[in-house]
């Protein structure tokens, strides 16, 4: 069954967010070390970009590396690294050819320099790129991004460039990491986890949820495809009545 064709291209969510967990089970499950299933993850990341940028998903964000991570072991750390300064020289003419902007959020500073080098080369090069946004949050965590925003609307009351009275959601989005970017509307997490681990806490007030038990070194477009088919099932009421239909307005 070709599951694309079950998509509603005028439904889509424009802004999808990816938790890509379970690269160690699924190495685990092999018999292998949870480096082996980092690497086959970057082969899921291609399959998903390429997935969301034929059904015209317009922003797609993925958590890479989330500030909890740096205290995993060193070794599993460093080939993170390493795999993200490879896969982003790798892929880049081709997300670049294909009209994908490459974006990064998180505490970038901290990362190594040859990681920030690297990602910031791509991110100038496809500058210019509008068809998919794609965003990798690195050293990434909702709770640092918040605090963070917190002291630059501090600092700005403090050089008398903004009113205590004038923060308000809009202001304080605008100081987020995530400025540019239109909430998320679906988040995707694999492996079966049910939690956010810390990831855009601010953003996805009224995100949908979706969960799947599949290891993300195992997640394919049909995947990515069955979870946006359960997005547009389902109805989003932020908080208010169910939108009136003819039937119901006069009973
Ligand atoms: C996700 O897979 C990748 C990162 C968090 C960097 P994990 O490494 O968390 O794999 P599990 O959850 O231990 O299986
Ligand atoms: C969340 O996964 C972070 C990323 C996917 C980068 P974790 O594997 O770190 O989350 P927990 O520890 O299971 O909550
Ligand atoms: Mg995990």
């Amino acid at each position: 069954m070709d599951l694309k064709q079950h998509i509603n291209k005028d439904r889509l969510p424009a802004h999808v967010a990816i938790i890509m967990d379970g690269n160690g089970r699924w190495a685990r499950e092999r018999g292998r070390e949870r480096n082996f299933g980092h690497q086959n993850g970057v082969e899921s990341v291609r399959d998903t970009v390429k997935a969301a940028a034929e059904i015209g998903i317009k922003y797609l964000t993925f958590f890479a590396f989330s500030t909890e991570n740096w205290c995993r072991p060193h070794k599993e750390v460093e080939t993170l690294m390493d795999l993200l300064v490879k896969a982003i020289g790798n892929e880049t003419p081709e997300l670049n050819e294909k009209g994908v902007r490459l974006n990064a959020i998180g505490d970038l500073e901290s990362l190594p320099e040859r990681c920030r080098q690297q990602l910031n080369e791509a991110i100038e090069l496809t500058e210019s790129n509008n068809r998919l946004i794609v965003t990798v949050a690195l050293s990434y965590s909702a709770r640092w991004e918040i605090a963070n925003a917190t002291q630059k609307i501090a600092q700005k009351i403090a050089d008398r460039l903004l009113q205590p009275d004038e923060i308000d959601e809009e202001v304080f989005s605008a100081h987020l990491e995530t400025a540019s970017l239109p909430d998320p509307d679906l988040l995707i997490r694999t492996s079966g986890e049910l939690r956010l681990s810390n990831f855009m806490l601010w953003q996805m007030a009224y995100t949908e949820l979706y969960f799947t038990p599949v290891f993300w070194p195992d997640f394919r477009r049909k995947h990515f495809y069955q979870a946006i088919i359960d997005y547009q099932r389902r109805e989003r009421r932020f908080g208010k009545l169910k939108p009136q239909t003819a039937a119901t307005k006069n009973a």
